[in-house]
């Protein structure tokens, strides 16, 4: 039922523009309805579901692990980019794969062999990505970026959802973006935590490709209308 992950040079239009996506985090939906929440964030037009797993000790939250994310994806059609604010990722990837995810993110400061971890994910058949809390500097991942399908840059202290968005995530992205241009990768940019449409072009303009909304996605009325104001950022 998983559908895949898209080709890195399809957030290229016309070579030119970057084509600008949103992933929901299911983290702020209701837990008791995932399979409605669900169909909501797919006709929102929607391009991923972010989902958020965490383990109680490598952030101090807990929410679900495989057979949840398992049955979610009967559910839905959409990507699965799935971040996994865990110790140990490691010894999870298979799982996650057999769960769906289409994406898999682990932290940096979770794991000490992170380019090990990336080829695995990679061999797997899933995109490849590698999280960075807001302290963490971009030079952790320099020697790995070129394994890196995206890289998810936190711009809030990882958790929660609702909390506000860390201002010097700004400077983070666009430093990211000019690594990757200029070893010429295609490496996807993430941005997560207190992302809304007041701070979306900033982030964007920055040099963002993606960006995961919870609160702000699932307060909005108009959740079509957020999705396309996104998408044409
Ligand atoms: C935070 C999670 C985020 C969270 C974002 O630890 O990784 O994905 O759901 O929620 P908002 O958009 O409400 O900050
Ligand atoms: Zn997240």
């Amino acid at each position: 039922m998983s559908c895949g992950h898209d080709p890195a040079d399809s957030f290229l239009v016309s070579g030119m523009k970057r084509k600008i996506r949103i992933a929901p985090s299911i983290l702020s939906a209701d837990f008791a309805h995932f399979a409605s929440e669900l169909k909501v964030l797919e006709n929102s037009g929607a391009d991923w579901v972010h989902v958020d797993v965490m383990d109680g000790h490598f952030v101090p939250n807990l929410t679900f692990g495989p057979p949840v994310i398992k049955m979610l994806r009967q559910h839905s059609k959409l990507p699965f980019d799935v971040h996994l604010m865990i110790e140990k990722p490691e010894n999870w990837l298979d799982a996650y794969k057999d769960a769906g995810a289409d994406r898999l993110l682990f932290h940096i400061e979770a794991c000490a062999h992170s380019h090990r971890y990336l080829t695995r994910v990679r061999e797997l058949g899933m995109a490849s990505g590698i999280t960075l809390n807001p302290q963490t500097p971009l030079t952790e991942i320099e020697y790995v970026l070129d394994q890196c399908d995206q890289v998810l840059l936190m711009s809030v202290n990882p958790g929660f959802g609702g909390q506000k968005f860390i201002e010097s995530t700004i400077e983070k992205i666009s430093r990211l973006r000019q690594m990757i241009d200029q070893r010429g990768l295609s490496t996807v940019i993430e941005v997560d935590g207190g992302v809304s449409m007041q701070n979306a072009q900033r982030i964007v303009e920055a040099g963002a490709d993606v960006l995961v909304m919870g609160s702000a996605f699932f307060s909005a009325e108009d959740k079509k209308g957020l999705v396309e104001n996104v998408q044409n950022l």
